[in-house]
């Protein structure tokens, strides 16, 4: 399979470090230097499945491919208002397929877990053309006077469009069971039969050890995908990683001994957005006319499960 359009969709309002220091016991100072968000866009007055469908549009029309030619969507979400239908058959409806479709939850490597799932599909001939849409709004998870996790995330959907192609050359997952790390739970509708205590969590996370799985994790991802494809991290033009925080992306770069021209970044402006993070840095990446043919291109994301993985793929 081959990637063959992208879009991607941002929520119109922007959040600074500044007005995050207005409420919150923080600076621009320390957000910038720990994680390297200066901003982040976060749903205000939008549908986080008017902006799924959306970016879905964009890259059907970057595929120059319409939704009657596609044969599966895969929807990557973690928290949506929805409970049931799942998204992917709100995104289905809203650009007017009528192919089967399914959501993953893989946390913030929804979209190598999704690709992964569309390469099953490819390889056992039962489709032609797939759209990923990754849809998320973390923004919506952590409570908002928790200055640990509230700075860190900003809202996107963003979306791929496969085709034919010979052009992943490998992909690599990894799970390990870590719930304690990074989690959040809510409260079903109580029943006259329900006895046990059930409640409402906001985002929990263990910052420092996300931290040393995520970089740890990604390089071996990235490594093990080197291998696969019988490459080295020289031959790659373009890594694109989880915009989870500057610092866990420049540990890579310095662990894979490479310039940092190869590692475009948007969590200067963006934050975290889960699993959109991905192609929304692929589609602006496009956009801005970063990739040429040919070009080798190795994307990991990891997240809370603990789950990771990692994909590399020639443009
Ligand atoms: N503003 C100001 N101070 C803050 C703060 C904020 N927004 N958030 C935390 N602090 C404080 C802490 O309370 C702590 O103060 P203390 O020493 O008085 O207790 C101090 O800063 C250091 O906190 P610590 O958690 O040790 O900082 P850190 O360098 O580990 O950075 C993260 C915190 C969250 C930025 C970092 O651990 C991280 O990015 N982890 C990975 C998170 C991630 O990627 N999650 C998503 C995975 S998909």
């Amino acid at each position: 399979m081959k990637i063959i359009g992208t879009g991607s969709v941002l929520p119109k309002k922007i959040v600074t470090n500044e007005m995050l220091s207005q409420f919150l016991d923080t600076s621009d100072e320390w957000i910038t230097t720990r994680t390297g968000v200066k901003s982040r866009h976060v749903i205000s007055d939008e549908k986080l499945e008017d902006m799924a469908i959306d970016a879905a549009q964009k890259a059907l029309a970057d595929a120059g491919i319409s939704e009657a030619d596609l044969d599966y969507i895969i929807c990557s979400n973690v928290v949506n208002e929805y409970i049931t239908p799942q998204l992917s058959c709100i995104i289905q409806g809203g650009i007017g397929a009528s192919c089967p479709c399914i959501d993953i939850n893989c946390a913030c490597a929804g979209f190598i877990f999704a690709l992964d799932l569309a390469e099953s599909h490819y390889k056992a001939g039962k489709v032609k053309n797939v759209l990923i849409v990754c849809a998320e709004e973390p923004s919506r998870m952590p409570d908002w006077a928790d200055r640990r996790t509230c700075v860190l995330f900003g809202d996107g959907a963003g979306a791929a469009v496969l085709g034919p192609g010979d052009n992943i050359k490998s992909i690599k997952l990894s799970s390990s069971s870590a719930t304690d790390r990074l989690w959040q739970m809510r409260r079903l509708q109580p029943t006259p039969f329900v006895t046990k205590e059930e409640e409402d969590v906001p985002l929990q996370m263990k910052g420092q050890e996300v931290f040393k799985f995520a970089v740890k994790a990604a390089e071996k991802d990235v490594r093990r995908t080197l291998e696969e494809a019988d490459c080295t991290p020289d031959d790659v033009d373009h890594y694109l990683l989880h915009q989870a925080n500057i610092r866990i992306i420049d540990s890579i770069r310095h662990s894979m001994e490479q310039p940092k021209e190869k590692f475009p970044t948007n969590i200067e402006d963006h934050g975290n957005s889960s699993s959109s993070s991905c192609p929304i840095l692929l589609d602006e990446c496009r956009k801005a006319g970063r990739f040429q043919s040919g070009d080798l291109i190795s994307m990991s994301a990891f997240g809370a499960g603990f789950v990771s993985g990692a994909v590399l793929f020639e443009w």
